[in-house]
């Protein structure tokens, strides 16, 4: 990411070109806009049919698919490790973002009153998992902080002696924003605190995942990079890696990270294994046009909905596939009233898009991805207005 932050206010951008072959990759329901990529992912067909074959060949002998099942997984992490340029032993497969962070957090030796330092942009079941381990003190990030200067003053500003951990998005789903910044990370390992770092959108979506050097840092493939759902990394630094256990001890226990955590007896592994068929296209259709092509998209997105009266578009980091907005006083308040408006929004328009909850109003997100096409985003900005008057 260069120029991590930029003005709140966008100039309407042109519509991109629909991305070449991008949409015939899918099977999504064409009579539905799927403007919410960012929360499940979807699953391209050449991915699909990898992971059906990996099934068929399963089911036709589960004895030689089983023996064989871990050599294979190592080679699949190989593969996956490579596309970060990380460590192959430094990171495991692991299920989706929020077992990494019940792993991350299960290996950090807590003593008494350490606290864990999370913000309000956090994910629900991430903050969750921290809740179980530890206090929780929640530092308050307005969704309007101009840059990651501030976002970072915000977030040191709200360490305490007792803060053990900081669990931190790398890039927020609300608010679709980069909070780890690798000089935020600096900053807190300089002060002694423990990074854990929620990369859940980051795979596919930010070129050098891996960048700002966090303690714990986990990710899911199966977002913007293309895998099938269940597929996520877990990357931990060297000092850190005697510590990780898996959450449910199988064979292989006593072998170590990464092996241990990647262990789970009879499963269904051929998400991991088709995984780097996921990353093979991703590459194929060359990742750094795909991600121009998504940021181009969720930025004309927001430049239209940013025209509806009431709407305000928040400040955002360049070059990510998701954009937000503010919705206006009342409209989504609660996390209730988000899900009915989100779900209203499907059920009559057929339009699937991320409304969230805020207090004075809650906010829209809208994402890019190949399968979509602008006149996906001119359909919400026409009907939007209709919901939030
Ligand atoms: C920032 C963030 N963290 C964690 C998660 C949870 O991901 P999963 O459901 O794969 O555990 C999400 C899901 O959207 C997310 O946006």
């Amino acid at each position: 990411m260069t120029d991590p932050t930029a003005p709140a206010a966008p100039l309407r951008s042109a519509a991109p070109a629909v991305f070449p072959g991008g949409p015939g990759l899918f099977r999504l329901d064409p009579e539905t806009a799927h403007l919410n990529h960012g929360s499940f992912g979807a699953v391209p067909l050449p991915v699909q049919e990898a992971q059906a074959a990996l099934r068929a060949e399963l089911h036709a002998d589960p004895d030689a698919f089983f023996i064989g099942a871990a050599d294979r997984i190592a080679g699949a992490r190989a593969r996956v490790a490579r596309h970060f340029g990380a460590d192959p032993d430094g990171i495991a497969f692991i299920g989706n973002a929020t077992e990494g962070a019940n792993l991350a957090l299960d290996a950090v030796p807590f003593a008494d009153g350490d606290e864990i330092l999370v913000t309000d942009h956090g994910y629900g079941t991430v903050v969750a998992a921290a809740a179980r381990r530890a206090r929780i003190d929640t530092v308050a990030l307005d969704p309007s902080l101009p840059d990651e200067d501030a976002v970072r003053e915000t977030v040191l500003a709200g360490l305490t002696p007792r803060t053990k951990v900081a669990l931190l998005d790398h890039i927020s789903s609300p608010t679709a924003r980069l909070i780890a910044s690798p000089r935020l990370l600096a900053d807190l390992a300089a002060r002694g605190v423990t990074t854990i770092v929620d990369g859940a959108h980051v795979p596919g979506m930010v070129a050098d995942p891996l960048a700002g050097g966090a303690d714990f840092w986990f990710g899911n493939l199966h977002k913007w990079a293309y895998a099938p759902s269940g597929s996520a990394v877990l990357a931990v630094a060297p000092g850190h890696r005697g510590r990780v256990r898996a959450l449910v001890p199988s064979w292989e226990d006593g072998d170590g990270f990464p092996r241990s955590v990647e262990n789970r007896a009879t499963a269904d592994y051929t998400g991991w294994l088709a995984a780097p068929e996921g990353l093979d296209l991703l590459e194929r259709l060359d990742a750094a046009k795909v991600r121009a092509h998504n940021a181009a998209l969720a930025a004309h997105g927001a430049a239209l909905l940013g025209e509806i009266p009431g709407l305000t578009p928040l400040p955002y980091t360049e070059g990510l596939a998701m954009r937000s907005l503010r919705l206006p006083p009342g409209t989504a308040e609660t996390p209730e009233a988000a899900r009915a408006l989100r779900e209203r929004i499907a059920a009559e328009q057929g339009i699937r898009v991320l409304v969230w909850p805020w207090p004075g109003g809650g906010g829209i997100r809208v994402c890019g991805q190949v399968y979509n096409r602008p006149e996906e985003y001119e359909r919400l900005a026409a009907v939007l207005p209709g919901y939030v008057g």
